[in-house]
């Protein structure tokens, strides 16, 4: 009967194919498989500088140390969330997780969208890198969140001192009323009076289509000594604009901020009218090494000249997290073995030395002290003074 005789081939050649399946082809599967990272970022509205920024960094590591890692392509799927709305943020996080398959997402412009992004992340067990949002408490919200980034108590706090330390004795905050803004005001307004000093009043502006002449024009009648300001990147020029026209400066009254107003994808636009402020942040396009000096001049040359600004570095940054922690896993993308090789990692960032802290999964870095000088043509956010392997303080 063939039956007879066919069965016991059939089951031969089935046995053959099964242990195949279960050792070669797998395997061979596995590391052919790319990997799907979802790059969300505003690539459209008024904060489309960020987007721009990030994926830049992101095209140029791709070009410098290749699209494979530890066996795998590692493939981006870049989306524009627009930068304003987080139930668009999150249905492109879930979009990408679900339907797409990313085993990793990155990117996450602004704090809101971060927020409304992680329990995706939590659910659907993959790393979410964040870049750019800078609000403390984000790596709290998913287990699967790492930060690349900064967050604004770490550069806030380190201003506050120097501020105290440089004789400034009263000063005016002015920060846009959100997450990152009220970091900012907690942190400067604790630092700065612990130390001696005076905050005179705490003034905050709204995140959508704020105008901050009235702002400014109450400041100039408090007459601090200082006004310290935090507004997200892409909006420094408008508030320098205001600082000027309504006569601060020529009041006497000194501008120091964080580096977000003096964002140097904007520094042209603002122009002489930065020269002298100081402020404090993480990264800054002047930063004297060899390193950062390539970085700039490739980003430059690859974007019509773009300065490179602190989101850039922290996506390229980002990048740099995602391959060592696969070419550690060799090639596994699981999300919790990623996580288990992300903390602790440290490496020599463009900005300087950096890690990821093993319990909060947020960056430890340097915080530099700038002073905006004239260099050429161009004005530059010069480092003078740093606080090194600077964690991010809480709020
Ligand atoms: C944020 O929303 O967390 C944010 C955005 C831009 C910045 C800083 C913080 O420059």
């Amino acid at each position: 009967m063939p039956e007879s005789i066919n069965h016991p081939r059939r089951h031969m050649v089935l046995g053959a194919g099964a242990a195949l399946a279960g050792s070669i082809l797998p395997l061979s599967a596995f590391a052919a498989d790319p990997l799907k990272v979802g790059l969300i970022v505003p690539m459209s509205g008024p904060f489309a500088s960020t987007g721009r920024q990030i994926n830049a960094a992101v095209k140029l590591y791709q070009q410098k140390y290749g699209d494979s890692v530890a066996g795998r392509k590692v493939e981006i799927l870049l989306k524009d969330d627009g930068g304003i709305a987080p139930d668009v943020t999150k249905r492109l996080a879930q979009e990408l997780v679900s339907r797409d398959k990313v085993q990793a997402l990155m990117g996450f412009g602004l704090t809101p969208l971060a927020l409304a992004a992680a329990p995706i992340a939590t659910q659907g067990k993959v790393p979410m890198i964040v870049t750019a949002a800078a609000t403390s408490i984000i790596p709290q919200r998913s287990p699967f969140i790492v930060r690349t980034g900064f967050t604004l108590a770490q550069v806030t706090a380190p201003l506050a001192a120097w501020a105290a330390r440089n004789k400034i004795k009263s000063v005016v905050t002015f920060v846009s009323d959100y997450g990152p803004g009220l970091d900012a005001e907690k942190v400067f307004v604790k630092n700065f009076t612990e130390a001696g000093g005076k905050v005179l009043d705490s003034l905050r502006a709204p995140l959508r289509n704020p105008d901050y002449a009235p702002f400014l024009q109450r400041v100039k009648d408090a007459k601090p000594e200082a006004l310290f300001v935090f507004v997200p990147s892409g909006e420094g020029a408008a508030v320098l604009k205001q600082f000027t026209d309504r006569g601060l400066a020529a009041a006497g009254i000194r501008l120091i901020c964080t580096g977000d107003v003096l964002d140097d994808d904007l520094m042209a636009s603002i122009g002489s009218a930065a020269l002298g402020v100081v402020s404090s942040h993480h990264y800054s396009a002047a930063h004297p090494s060899a390193a950062n000096k390539e970085y700039v001049d490739a980003i430059a040359k690859m974007n019509n000249g773009m300065r490179a600004n602190f989101h850039s570095v922290g996506a390229y940054d980002g990048m740099h997290l995602l391959y060592e922690a696969l070419k550690q896993t060799k090639g596994d993308s699981d999300g919790e073995k990623l996580l288990a090789v992300m903390k602790g990692m440290s490496w020599d960032s463009v900005r300087g030395p950096v890690s990821i802290d093993a319990a909060t999964r947020d960056i430890v870095q340097t915080v530099y002290i700038r002073r905006a000088e004239q260099r050429g043509s161009e004005v530059y956010n010069i480092e003078f003074d740093q606080v090194d392997k600077f964690k991010d303080p809480g709020v």
